[in-house]
């Protein structure tokens, strides 16, 4: 039996902007998938003790598994539709773990191929920021084809779980219909959100949490205006309204996770917190760190 573990993630800033462009800002956290791998006589995936259906996860694996079945067996400290990446992180511990069972080392462009394959059957048109914040670790700066990995400490957020569930794919086309309804106007948005997220990436590379915060609440207002937002969602952000330097829903919204950076001593009692910037699943099983240099060239 061979494991393989991935990060989950949250997207700092940028956020359905950079599926139309721009750049977005988004790190991996201390809350993980494992999958263990070993031989079967079908394809099968059992998660929470029940087989469940993943053809998309076998489907892209087939690069390695070369029609060889496997028995994956998933273990998840990250709530499914949610806004933290489960499905990027599924499909890169999935391959991960089914590299190892044929003693295969895929390189990291064929692992982020084989993770966006499966994202496309799942979300359509994905940006790819889930799988590389993922696969890659820390804190990234990614726009399709481009990356950059921002060298930073680990930064702690608040994570608070509107507990409404949603499915990605159908947030993506609701922002594309407001982008064609208001064509200029996404296009300013698109710009700003371009810009706040390189200021974040500096923001964050200075240790300037502060001000990575006002990018946060400028960013959630954008959302709420393209309409990814929920009621719920801004009850949660008026509840931490002076508590934190800033707070925003984090992800695809229509419910899912609200993050924040909470002002020291603030005395939060609500959601969980996370430490994010952590290393990334090609570090985690490989034990290597990804240079910014090798990613971009990756990615491209
Ligand atoms: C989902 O985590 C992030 C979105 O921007 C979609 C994407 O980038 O693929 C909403």
């Amino acid at each position: 039996m061979i494991e393989a573990r991935a990060p989950a993630k949250i997207i700092i800033l940028g956020e359905h902007f950079v599926v139309h462009g721009s750049h977005a800002l988004a790190a991996s956290i201390d809350r993980y998938i494992t999958v263990t791998a070993s031989y079967h006589s079908s394809d099968v995936l059992i998660a929470s003790g029940k087989a469940v259906k993943a053809e998309h996860i076998f489907n892209s694996v087939d690069k390695i598994t070369r029609g060889r079945h496997v028995k994956l067996i998933v273990k998840s400290q990250v709530p499914n539709g949610a806004g933290l990446g489960s499905s990027a992180a599924l499909s890169i511990a999935s391959t991960i773990a089914v590299s190892k069972l044929f003693d295969v080392k895929p390189d990291p462009s064929l692992l982020f191929d084989i993770s966006m394959e499966a994202e496309k059957y799942i979300h359509r048109n994905p940006s790819g920021v889930d799988v590389a914040a993922s696969l890659y670790g820390g804190f990234v700066l990614f726009k399709r084809g481009e990356l950059r990995i921002i060298k930073a400490q680990p930064i702690r957020f608040l994570v608070v779980d509107s507990r409404q569930r949603r499915i990605t794919g159908n947030l993506v086309s609701r922002v594309k219909e407001f982008m064609e309804h208001n064509p200029e106007l996404f296009a300013s948005l698109v710009s700003v959100s371009d810009l706040m997220s390189i200021k974040g990436a500096q923001a964050i590379e200075n240790g300037n949490v502060e001000q990575v915060g006002s990018y946060m609440n400028v960013t959630q207002h954008f959302l709420e205006l393209i309409g990814v937002s929920t009621p719920k969602i801004k009850s949660i952000i008026e509840y931490l309204n002076g508590k934190v330097f800033g707070a925003k829903l984090t992800g695809a919204g229509g419910g899912g996770c609200v993050i924040a950076i909470p002002r020291i001593g603030n005395g939060l009692k609500s959601g969980y917190m996370v430490k994010a910037g952590v290393d990334g699943a090609y570090k985690i099983n490989y034990g290597k760190q990804l240079e910014p240099s090798t990613a971009a060239d990756d990615v491209a």
